[in-house]
């Protein structure tokens, strides 16, 4: 039986990874889960998988190498896939700090603890163990508006605190295949949407305040273009590279699927009024009205938009759910989890709200 050990698998992408996991392989593979569980970490997200007999919490930070080669001593790791990380660029200009300690640091604590385990005298490495980096495609920087794409040989040039940590990430990462033939890979990721996302990020903050009548945010003239991709084709691609990337590789993961930011939150408001069932009294709060202007993000990148060409032509991956369908589940898990959206709204999220959108 294969161990994976996954960190950050209490947030939006991990939680829905391991579900998927679990669904491809069953009792064939075991799951490790390691988070320190910050504000974007839920167990709820892990409700339908808890109680399998292959399927273990531990919480801990990354950054704490002691607790992390403590994992590798008492499990025999076959695969790492490192998820955890600070992932919202609005919290990364107002607080850059943490996304180094997390971001770089605990990415090294990581890179050494699977390194310690897996290495032999030789310097070669036990058969079969692999660790896959997930990053993402804000390492590349900004495109304009010109229909060229990111490659997997475009040059790093990050403009966040966030895009900058993953990108120190992702070289750290490179080092360790360079100088020790560390058995990693990495991967690129367009944005993802689906359940789980934490309400912070731009296509579950629209659902949410939509739902409640409260007005929409858009940044700066709301035509910054993003490239969404099915959080489940993101698991199949991360599962993909692992079975059979060539080590040592960068991949990139992305659908085609670019929108302008103002499109995507029309598509939410018509989605909603489409799917609510008129007896539902969340309609009558759903209006364009609700859509206000605010002050840019800092340093807002333009466009994003990967070209996925070399994972589908070595590996053979492709979306399988397409955006009309995507968005469409995705809605329908948002209003009808009002009780998630609650719980993770209760507590910290207020006062992030207040001071990110109050005098925007
Ligand atoms: P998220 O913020 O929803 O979840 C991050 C998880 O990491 C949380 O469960 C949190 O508790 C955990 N975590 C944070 N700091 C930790 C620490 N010090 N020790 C242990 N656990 C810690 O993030 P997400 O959107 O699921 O993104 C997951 C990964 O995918 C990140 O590395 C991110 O850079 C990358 N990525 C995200 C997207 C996207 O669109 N969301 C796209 C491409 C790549
Ligand atoms: O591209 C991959 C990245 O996608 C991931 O690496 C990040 O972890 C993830 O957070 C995401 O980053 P973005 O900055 O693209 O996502 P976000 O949802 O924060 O914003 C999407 C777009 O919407 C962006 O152009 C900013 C805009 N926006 C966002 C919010 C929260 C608004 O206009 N209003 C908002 O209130």
């Amino acid at each position: 039986m294969r161990t994976y050990l996954v960190t950050g698998g209490a947030g939006f992408i991990g939680s829905n990874y391991i579900q998927y996991m679990f669904r491809k392989y069953g009792k064939d593979i075991r799951i490790i889960n390691v988070d320190v569980l910050t504000y974007a970490g839920n167990l709820e997200n892990l409700k339908a998988v808890e109680d399998y007999d292959n399927y273990t919490f531990v919480r801990a930070d990354i950054c704490d190498s002691d607790a992390i080669r403590k994992i590798f001593k008492e499990n025999d790791i076959d695969r790492v896939v490192h998820f955890a990380a600070e992932s919202h660029v609005d919290r990364s200009i107002l607080n850059p700090e943490v996304f180094v300690k997390t971001n770089v640091l605990g990415t090294l604590v990581m890179l050494n603890a699977a390194k310690e385990a897996w290495e032999l005298p030789d310097g070669t490495y036990k058969e079969n163990k692999r660790f896959l980096h997930v990053s993402t495609d804000e390492v590349y920087g900004s495109l304009e508006e010109d229909g060229t794409y990111f490659y997997e040989t475009t040059p790093i040039d990050p403009h966040s605190p966030y895009s900058a940590s993953k990108a120190s990430s992702d070289m750290l990462v490179k080092a360790y295949i360079d100088t020790y033939k560390f058995p990693a890979n990495i991967t690129n990721c367009s944005n993802n949407y689906g359940p789980y996302q934490f309400p912070e990020k731009l296509i579950p903050l629209i659902i949410n305040n939509a739902l409640q009548g409260k007005k929409l945010p858009v940044y700066g003239d709301g035509k910054n273009v993003r490239d969404w991709l099915y959080v489940d084709d993101h698991a199949k691609a991360i599962d993909m590279v692992q079975e059979s990337g060539r080590l040592g590789e960068r991949y990139n993961i992305g659908g085609h699927n670019e929108k302008q930011n103002i499109e995507i939150i029309n598509i939410i408001l018509e989605t909603l009024i489409e799917m609510l069932p008129d007896s539902d009294p969340r309609k009558a709060n759903v209006s364009k009205d609700l859509i206000t202007y605010v002050t840019d993000r800092k340093g807002h990148d333009r466009r994003y938009a990967i070209a996925p060409d070399k994972i589908k032509a070595e590996i053979g991956w492709y979306p399988e759910t397409m955006f009309e369908e995507g968005i469409k589940k995705t809605i329908k898990w948002y209003f009808e989890n009002e009780d998630w959206m609650k719980n993770v709204t209760s507590m910290e999220y207020q006062k992030y709200y207040d001071d990110m959108y109050k005098n925007r």
